[in-house]
């Protein structure tokens, strides 16, 4: 095989940001190695797929990948897997999928260069799977961003949390915060390549906790929307336990500060939360969104529902349905409950029909849509100022994103054509359940 073949790889990722982040983590590794990313499977030596595993469907996306391709392997191509199922399955994944070479968790990113050589030198085993609890910096020293205009930053890795449903402690690991310094580093650096929107991401991002004991969480938000150049910074996701009213008072003080907070509720009902190892209830919950909602500028809220968690009554659901009307939220993410390896509720019983599932699921979707439906219809005539995200041809509309987060389509005069990434003040004139239409004002 020649060499320039050898050097291509292909990289699919499935999952969060934090998994969409760690992939521009790997692909700038890569290209500091000499490899080149291309855009199919057939045209790569090496084929890489990022993965998750929060709930059984992601999981199973990688195994059907991985025998769509698996013919190609007498081609010579090397198959990789990467993320939370690699972290998960560990070497399992080398008998279920035999022609795979490389199984790497998120925290060993950083040694890549050193499985590549192992990978090259015919080690059919290659492995980076254990060091989610001494690695602190997980940062990689090559990252190579999609986006010139906004860039995500992690902050902080892993979660200790352990909600009884979930997989993220075993797949990510501890807990564990960059300084402030490394992060407010990074920032600067981004906004002096032109970044001028940053996310910053963690499983649980609020959080955060300086190494240094320089800044909080709201504190280091204030400080990235003060670095010259900034205009957006938004993060995500905030747990409900470590959401303090101060990161309320900082996006109220700063205008650089987005005005949105995702802040997954998960249930209505606080046995079920209990049950859940959610550690708040339903009124802790209504408690922190009611600084929110009495902040001096409009905030956008959204949140995760998951229906059929075990034991789950009709009347508990019926909590969850109600929380949508008190929270009136502009976006719900609603899964149903799946049992997952590993965590404390697969010992329960999966008591629930997947078709009382559905059921509960489409209930929640159909209310959650007319509270959609109202929050959206009351923006029309606002002037709300987007960040250019692309063009619908066909409708002859540019997209853009609101500082809540919301997208926002417009119209231009003749002749007037944003530039991608840049900022345009549009007059709200019709809306949807999950988008608004507008023409630059
Ligand atoms: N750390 C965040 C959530 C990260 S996981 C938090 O605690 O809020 C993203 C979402 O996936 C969760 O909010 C939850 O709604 C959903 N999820 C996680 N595990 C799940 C499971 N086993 N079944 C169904 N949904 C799940
Ligand atoms: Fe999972 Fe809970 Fe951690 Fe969120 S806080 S990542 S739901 S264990
Ligand atoms: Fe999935 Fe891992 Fe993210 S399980 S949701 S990719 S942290």
């Amino acid at each position: 095989m020649s060499g320039q073949q050898e050097k291509t790889f292909y990289l699919e990722t499935f999952g969060c940001q934090m998994n969409v982040h760690d992939s521009e983590k790997v692909i700038g590794t890569l290209v500091h190695q000499g490899y080149r990313q291309v855009e199919t499977v057939e045209e790569a030596h090496l084929v890489l797929y990022n993965t998750c595993s929060i709930r059984d469907k992601a999981e199973q996306k990688v195994f059907h990948r991985l025998n769509d391709y698996k013919k190609l392997q007498a081609q010579g191509k090397k198959f990789g897997v990467l993320g939370c199922v690699a972290q998960q399955e560990g070497e399992k994944i080398f008998e279920k999928a035999p022609y795979v070479s490389l199984v790497a968790g998120s925290a060993s990113y950083r040694n890549l260069p050193a499985m590549l050589i192992q990978i090259g030198a015919g080690n059919k085993r290659v492995t980076g799977l254990d060091d989610r609890e001494t690695d602190l910096t997980f940062e990689t020293d090559f990252t190579a961003r999609t986006n010139p205009h906004r860039g995500y930053i992690t902050i902080i890795e892993g979660c200790d949390k352990f909600c009884a449903y979930c997989v993220v402690p075993y797949t990510r690991g501890k807990e564990r915060s960059r300084t402030s310094d490394s992060v407010l580093a990074e920032a600067r650096q981004m906004a002096d390549l032109g970044y001028t929107e940053i996310q910053l991401l963690g499983q649980n991002v609020n959080a955060f906790a300086d190494p240094l004991g320089k800044k909080t969480f709201a504190e280091l938000l204030y400080a990235i929307g003060e670095i010259p150049g900034t205009r957006r910074v938004r993060f995500t996701t905030s747990h409900p336990r470590h959401f303090s009213k101060d990161i309320v008072d900082a996006i109220v003080a700063s205008p650089r500060l987005c005005d949105h907070i995702h802040l997954p509720v998960q249930s209505g009902s606080s046995r079920v939360l209990k049950a859940m190892n959610r550690e708040y209830t339903r009124e802790m919950y209504l408690e922190k969104i009611a600084w929110i909602r009495s902040a001096a500028k409009e905030i956008s809220l959204t949140t995760d529902m998951i229906v059929g968690f075990p034991g789950e009554t009709e009347a508990e659901f019926e909590e969850t349905v109600t929380l949508l009307h008190e929270g009136q939220f502009d976006g719900v993410f609603t899964f149903k409950y799946s049992p997952r390896p590993n965590t404390p509720a697969l010992s329960m019983i999966d008591s629930i029909a997947d078709a009382e599932k559905s059921k509960r699921l489409q209930i929640l979707q159909e209310r959650q849509r007319e509270v959609q439906r109202a929050n959206y219809e009351k923006r029309v005539g606002q002037i709300l100022e987007v960040m250019v995200e692309g063009k619908n041809e066909a409708r002859g509309q540019i997209i853009g994103r609101t500082s809540q987060n919301i997208t926002l389509n417009f119209t231009v005069p003749e002749n007037v054509t944003p530039a991608m990434g840049s900022y345009v003040n549009v007059l709200v004139t019709r809306s949807f359940p999950n988008s608004l239409v507008g023409e630059m004002a």
